[in-house]
């Protein structure tokens, strides 16, 4: 695949910037510092708190909060009520997503708003009278929603552990940033144009996101319909969406477009809190979310897997390392399509597969110097059977919530809420809409994650919380549909293992192997020509695709200060004091 912009050309101008940016450096906060042209700050370090975000105006936002006496779950909310407005691709009142807490004291809570299938939602909906799949039918328009959980999951995080303890204020910003409008970037210009035709297809009304002529940077986009929703969302908290008008819309854009989400599934929808899972690594211990996201799983699985050799001394991106860690996600996306699914509708083996001693027998047959093949990898034997966006933020008390959230691919299913101004998922994708049949991301799945009505599809989203010695050590999540695992396994490995500061670990190169397809991809103009020769030489099958991931990093530093960083594959920027 070709880009104009390629990593390697990414990577080289962080390089200049941090060259150029230590000189002028006023001091020892703010390593890139934001001017008027440029607001996008990749890399702070900071005394007291910080906000990582998509979007620079949502960090502000959320870092203000902050200032103004909100704790870490304040912020949170803000942010995400801000990325529905100055993030429209990802961002949402019109989807779901995870939310791992942890309080300064330690204790840690995880809030599954994940979106659930409709009552009339069954197994087949995507299927054809032969049982064949319908093209798209799972991605685009109506069918595709999921019942969203987003205000529900912010309105639940708001009732168990607000400081400010004032709704409103949360969402004010929001409100204000819809309805005045924000300059939108190249980079959104060329994306709302991207998709014009999408938009046109799957709405009637007119909307903010289609104008007659072409986007292009610096536009103002102005979201009057959003800033009405997101006042009654004010005004009313979880009813303000759930019930009355907002419901209304939303069932009548339903009914225009043979969708099936109906009252009922609004009202009974309802975000859980849900026990962590934690991987206990060497001296740190890693707190992630539990199914319906596949996330923390799979990164108890993947610790336990190459806890027993020696990263350090393998090399940063030598190709034992890169063999080593694909060999270990082959095995765990491999048990991930058969195991993993909603656990309240499915017996997921949580302790079987999270057992240290059930990694060490899936790696007994890995081959030092040669690749093994998915077609003889198989789930394991046990006694049972650009887009989604994240954020982290540390408060100055030191609380901390890692929280990713998404509309699955950008723009959801395309379709606007008529009247109410919001993006829908299009989650319903992340189903297995029939045994073996790859979703959007490529992953294959199972009766574990066969749709039934109000069942949490199985999500990748992995926000994730590091502890070293008891001690908040780190606060990391990101995109990238099933290349999200591993983006998160290798941030926190180049932090832990390969000691790197948070930006390093975060703009570093990234690869990738999902089982299947039986391959590991690799970003483009990352890894050498001899490195990647020498993968083959072993078996391996290597191939370049678009950026993996856009992490979010916040490490704790043993001088008590935060290390942020934004990563420099999107527009990402970093805020806080
Ligand atoms: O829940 C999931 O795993 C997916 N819906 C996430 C989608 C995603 O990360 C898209 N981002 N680039």
């Amino acid at each position: 695949m070709t880009h104009s912009i390629t990593f390697r050309n990414l990577i080289l101008f962080f390089s200049c910037l941090v060259i150029v940016c230590h000189a002028c450096k006023q001091n020892d906060t703010n390593v890139l510092q934001r001017n008027e042209n440029n607001p996008i700050v990749k890399e702070m370090k900071l005394k007291n708190a910080a906000v990582v975000s998509a979007h620079h105006l949502a960090s502000e936002i959320g870092t203000q909060i902050l200032k103004d006496g909100g704790n870490a779950i304040d912020a949170a909310i803000s942010v995400q009520f801000a990325l529905a407005v100055c993030y429209p691709v990802a961002g949402n009142i019109g989807g779901g997503g995870f939310l791992i807490y942890r309080s300064s004291d330690g204790k840690y809570d995880a809030l599954d708003f994940r979106e659930t299938a409709p009552i009339l939602a069954h197994k087949d909906m995507f299927l054809d009278s032969l049982g064949n799949v319908i093209q798209n039918k799972s991605l685009i328009g109506h069918q595709a929603c999921g019942v969203p959980g987003t205000v529900d999951g912010m309105w639940n995080a708001y009732n168990r552990y607000s400081k400010l303890k004032d709704w409103k204020k949360l969402i004010e910003p929001s409100i204000k940033l819809a309805s005045d409008g924000f300059a939108i970037s190249d980079r959104q210009a060329s994306r709302l144009n991207k998709y014009k035709e999408y938009f046109n297809r799957n709405n009637n009304a007119s909307h903010a996101f289609v104008k007659y002529k072409a986007w292009k940077g610096g536009d103002t986009l102005t979201q009057k319909e959003l800033a009405n929703t997101l006042q009654l969302i004010a005004n009313n908290g979880r009813d303000g969406f759930y019930s009355a008008s907002v419901a209304d819309k939303i069932v009548s854009e339903m009914k225009r477009g043979a969708g099936i989400i109906s009252h009922k599934d609004l009202t009974e929808y309802k975000s859980k809190w849900r026990d962590v899972i934690y991987a206990d690594y060497k001296e740190y211990r890693i707190a992630s979310m539990p199914p319906p996201s596949s996330g923390g799983i799979t990164l108890v699985q993947l610790f336990n897997a190459v806890e027993n050799y020696n990263l350090k001394e393998l090399g940063f991106h030598s190709k034992e390392m890169i063999h080593l860690i694909v060999e270990a996600e082959r095995r765990v996306y491999a048990d991930r399509a058969s195991y993993l699914g909603d656990s309240d509708f499915y017996n997921v083996p949580i302790a079987q597969l999270t057992d240290e001693a059930y990694m060490k027998y899936r790696m007994e047959d890995f081959d030092l110097e040669k690749a093994s093949s998915s077609t003889s990898i198989k789930e394991g034997q046990i006694k049972e059977s650009e887009q989604t966006t994240h954020f982290s933020i540390v408060d100055s008390m030191g609380n901390a919530v890692s929280l990713t959230t998404t509309l699955n691919t950008a723009y959801g299913s395309k379709v606007v809420v008529s009247g109410a101004g919001f993006f829908l998922n299009n989650e319903m994708d992340d189903f297995s809409i029939k045994p073996g049949v790859p979703n959007y991301y490529g992953l294959v799945g199972n009766e574990a994650n066969a749709i039934e009505p109000q069942k949490r599809m199985l999500s990748s989203m992995s926000p994730s919380i590091v502890e070293k010695a008891g001690k908040l050590k780190m606060v990391v999540g990101s995109p990238g549909g099933s290349t999200i695992i591993t983006s998160v396994f290798q941030t926190i490995i180049n932090v832990i293992e390969y000691e790197m500061s948070a930006a390093e670990a975060t703009h570093s190169c990234r690869f990738h192997h999902q089982w299947l397809p039986d391959q590991i991809m690799i970003e483009d103009s990352c890894f050498s020509t001899e490195l990647i020769n020498s993968l083959q030489v072993m078996g391996h099958d290597v191939n370049i695709r678009i950026p993996i991931g856009k992490v979010e990093t916040i490490v704790k530093l043993e001088n008590g200060s935060l290390d942020a960083a934004a990563d420099i594959r999107g527009e990402d920027s970093v805020s806080g004091y």
